[in-house]
C-alpha cells in the first residue's frame, strides 16, 4: 500500500514537473510517437509558425456520403498541441449533413459559427441530451460519451470543437462496426441488428485530413493484447451470453475463469482484434475503445474484469441508441440504419 501511494505521488510529481519545467513541447513528428505523445522538437528550431495552424482556412466542401467535412487539428497535424492536452477540429456540414454517432477519449466543446444543427450526446443511463443550436451557441459533450451532430438548417453549417487531449481519437461507431475487419456474424451478435443494411457508400468514405492513407499490414495482432501477469481486482461479469458492443472511460482487463468466449475490441483504424479465449486467458481492452464478449460455448462462461477508474462508466452502444429517449428520426440519421431496422431495435428495447 505504501509502495503504491509512493508510486502514485511519484507519477504525480513527474507529470507536474514535466508541465512546469517546459514551456512547450512542440512534437517532433520525425520520431516515433510514445504513450505520452511525441518527443519535443529541439527548442532552438521552434518558430512562431509552429504555434499557428492554418489548416482551417477556406471552404471545406462536404463531399462524402455523410455530407460532412471534418478537419482534424490533432497533435499529428498540429504538433504544437503535443503535451498540452488540447486539440481542435472544424466541422462542415452540407444541407442534411450528419456526423454519425461517435466518441473520443476526451470531452469536447462545440461552438457553432454558421447555420443551425442538432447536436447531442447519450449518457450511460441511455438518456439523450440534444438540442437545436443557433450561431454562437456552445455545447459540451462529456468524456467518452456517444455523441452526434446533424445539420437541420436550410443552409450549410460550420462548427469548431475543442477537445481536452492532444490526440483524443475519433471512433465513429458505424464505421468501427461495419467498415473494418469485424465479421458480419460477430457484428450481428454484438449489435443485435437483424441485417447489416448500412449504406454501401460508407465503405468508400475518404479519410479526413488526419491523413492515414495506406493500409499497412497491421503489425499489431490480437495476440498483442492477450497478456498474462497483470494485477487485477475480481469483478463478476456476465454468464453465458453476449455482452453488446460497449465502451468505458477507462481501459479494461478481463480474465476468463469458466467456459470459452470470443472477446475483442475495435480500434480507431476500424480494425477488430478478437480472439477465442479459454479459461485462464487475459485480454486487455484499451481506454474508451468499443469492445464486446460473446459466449461461444454450450456451457455458461464467467470472466472477471478490472477497470482502471473508480467510476469507469458502461455505455452499451445498442442500448444507448435504442433503449433511451433518442427519437427514431435522429437514431436513423446518426446510425445510417433503415427506418425499419431502427423500429425493430426500438421494439426489442420497448421504446418503439
Ligand atoms: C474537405 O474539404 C476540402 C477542401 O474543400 C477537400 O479537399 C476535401 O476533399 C474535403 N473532404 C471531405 C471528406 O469532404
Ligand atoms: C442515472 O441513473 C442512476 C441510477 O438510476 C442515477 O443515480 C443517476 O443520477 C442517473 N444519472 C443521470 C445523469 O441521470
Ligand atoms: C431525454 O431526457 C432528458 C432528461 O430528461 C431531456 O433533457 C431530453 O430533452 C429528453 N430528450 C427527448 C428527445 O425527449
Ligand atoms: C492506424 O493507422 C495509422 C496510419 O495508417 C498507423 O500509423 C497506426 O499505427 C495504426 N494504428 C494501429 C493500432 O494499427
Ligand atoms: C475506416 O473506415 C472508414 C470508412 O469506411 C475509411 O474511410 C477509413 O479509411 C477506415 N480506416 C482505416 C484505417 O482503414
Amino acid at each position: 500500500m505504501r509502495n503504491l501511494s509512493f508510486f502514485f505521488v511519484f507519477c504525480l510529481l513527474s507529470s507536474l514537473s514535466h508541465a512546469i519545467e517546459l514551456d512547450f513541447c512542440v512534437g517532433d513528428l520525425s520520431l516515433p510517437r510514445g504513450h505520452e505523445g511525441y518527443a519535443c522538437k529541439d527548442p532552438a528550431e521552434v518558430t512562431t509558425d509552429d504555434f499557428v495552424y492554418t489548416g482551417f482556412r477556406g471552404e471545406k466542401t462536404p463531399n462524402n456520403v455523410f455530407g460532412n467535412n471534418v478537419t482534424l487539428a490533432f497533435s499529428d497535424v498540429f504538433p504544437a498541441f503535443n503535451g498540452l492536452g488540447i486539440s481542435m477540429a472544424r466541422l462542415d456540414f452540407a444541407v442534411g449533413g450528419v456526423i454519425p454517432v461517435h466518441s473520443h477519449r476526451t470531452s469536447e466543446v462545440l461552438l457553432l459559427v454558421k447555420g443551425s444543427i442538432i447536436a447531442g450526446f447519450i449518457d450511460t443511463n441511455n438518456t439523450a441530451y440534444y438540442k437545436r443550436l443557433e450561431v454562437g451557441d456552445v455545447m459540451v459533450f462529456p468524456q467518452a460519451m456517444l455523441h452526434f451532430q446533424i445539420n437541420v438548417g436550410k443552409t450549410p453549417a460550420t462548427a469548431y470543437v475543442s477537445l481536452n487531449g492532444a490526440n483524443p481519437a475519433l471512433q465513429l461507431t458505424p464505421t468501427a462496426l461495419f467498415a473494418g475487419n469485424l465479421p458480419a456474424d460477430i457484428a450481428q451478435d454484438i449489435t443485435l441488428l437483424s441485417q447489416l443494411d448500412f449504406c454501401v457508400g460508407d465503405l468508400s468514405l475518404p479519410r479526413g485530413p488526419g491523413g492515414y492513407a495506406c493500409k499497412d499490414p497491421a503489425e499489431v495482432t490480437t495476440d498483442d493484447f492477450v497478456y498474462t501477469g497483470i494485477s487485477m481486482a475480481r469483478l463478476d461479469f456476465a454468464v453465458g451470453r453476449v455482452i453488446q458492443v460497449h465502451s468505458h472511460r477507462t481501459s479494461e482487463v478481463l480474465l476468463l475463469v469458466k467456459g470459452s468466449i470470443i472477446a475483442g475490441f475495435i480500434d480507431t483504424n476500424n480494425t477488430s482484434y478478437y480472439k477465442r479465449l479459454e479459461v485462464g486467458d487475459v485480454m486487455v481492452f484499451p481506454q474508451a475503445m468499443l469492445h464486446f464478449q460473446i459466449n461461444v460455448c454450450k456451457t455458461p462462461a464467467t470472466a472477471h474484469v478490472s477497470l482502471n477508474g473508480a467510476n469507469p462508466a458502461l455505455q452499451l452502444t445498442p442500448t444507448a441508441l435504442f433503449a433511451g429517449n433518442l427519437s427514431a428520426d435522429i437514431a436513423q440519421d446518426i446510425t445510417l440504419l433503415s427506418r425499419r431496422e431502427v423500429m425493430r431495435m426500438k421494439q426489442i428495447f420497448g421504446t418503439a
